[in-house]
């Protein structure tokens, strides 16, 4: 269903001036405006996105944007403009109005946090743009500002790894021991770290013996989770379990508490509890480094294509997709390495 001839004109025009920039000649050169012409048809067809991606923070990030990108190809109908904002919210902002006023036939976005996104929404509906939130939300008087959510249940994924702890603790004959927690946690206000928060302090509070020491934001990166670490260890001595709401945070925390003499794993002095389940977290799981990696999934381009095309035929979408996914342990992990990807 082509839904706006305006856009695609508007698209067309972009496109006729941004060759005449790339190549160097002047917008109006009879060479930049045959080539134009012959992209101009090319594309005429194409569903114009736009998407703007958090950031390059994590490998699941990085594992994210590629999804999108190999799902919305000219081969598959689509013409994907594709902003990273660096984790800012104001560069999300920014690019968000550029697609308004590129006048795209849909805005995808996954938010750096949940607030602050009414206004901007509220434009984009003026114009007429459908937006699809892609794996984080935002939190909106308007429900309606947004078409569909495509994601994770991170709040489910927070209680995974609390449960885990449970079990574990039962099984190894500790549940009346006093359990020292710290928790290294992503960017503050986005959706994974309240959703992971809450999930995990939902089972965490069924327990009194269960002692939340520290709470401190890793950023999700290697450098800051190293960082926060080391500060957390010089200040606690007893720290039986660190829970870090993704594995790139967990890589630098790994070093970290090696470094200052301590050991990781189930026969160590502390247990790692992660997020995410990228491939060299999983080698960690394997190793008995991380005793538990809770997937978060970021291969959702597919499931993007698919909305889009729906919406596309003028079907009625669901307000929220929520992605499948696993526990790894030591004793599941082997069964998974060879097909991990990213
Ligand atoms: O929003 C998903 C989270 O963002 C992933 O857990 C993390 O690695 C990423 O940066």
């Amino acid at each position: 269903m082509s839904k706006n001839g305006w856009y695609r004109l508007g698209t067309a025009a972009l496109l006729v001036s941004l060759l005449a920039f790339t190549c160097g000649c002047g917008i109006f050169s009879s060479v930049a405006v045959g080539e134009a012409d012959a992209y101009e048809e090319e594309n005429a067809n194409l569903v114009v996105v736009g998407f703007s991606q958090v950031g390059s923070e994590s490998v699941w990030r990085t594992t994210n944007t590629v999804s999108v990108q190999e799902a919305l190809t000219k081969e598959n109908g689509y013409f994907l403009i594709f902003s990273n904002a660096r984790q800012k919210q104001e560069n999300q902002i920014k690019a968000l109005r550029s697609f308004i006023s590129q006048r795209v036939d849909y805005i995808v976005f996954s938010p750096v946090t949940e607030s602050g996104w009414d206004t901007v929404l509220e434009e984009a509906r003026e114009a007429g743009i459908p937006v699809i939130l892609l794996d984080r939300m935002v939190n909106v008087e308007d429900a309606s500002l947004y078409t569909t959510w495509i994601g994770s249940d991170v709040e489910e994924e927070g209680r995974k790894a609390g449960r885990w702890l449970e079990q574990y603790l039962k099984i190894t004959n500790r549940q009346k021991e006093e359990i020292n927690i710290v928790v290294l946690q992503g960017t503050l206000g986005s959706t994974p770290q309240r959703g992971r928060s809450s999930g995990f302090m939902e089972i965490a509070n069924k327990y009194i013996n269960w002692h939340i020491l520290d709470q401190r934001s890793g950023e999700f990166t290697t450098a800051k989770g190293k960082e926060v670490m080391e500060q957390i260890l010089e200040r606690y001595e007893d720290i039986d379990v660190v829970v870090s709401q993704n594995d790139d945070m967990t890589f630098g925390a790994i070093e970290a508490i090696e470094e200052s003499g301590r050991s990781v794993g189930r026969g160590g002095d502390i247990l790692i509890l992660s997020f995410d389940a990228v491939r060299d977290a999983l080698r960690l799981v394997e190793e008995g480094k991380i005793a538990v990696d809770v997937e978060c999934n970021p291969e959702q381009g597919e499931y993007l294509a698919e909305v889009i095309g729906m919406l596309e035929r003028g079907e009625k979408v669901e307000k929220a997709y929520v992605v499948e996914e696993k526990v790894f342990t030591k004793e599941n992990v082997s069964g998974y390495m060879n097909s991990r990807t990213y």
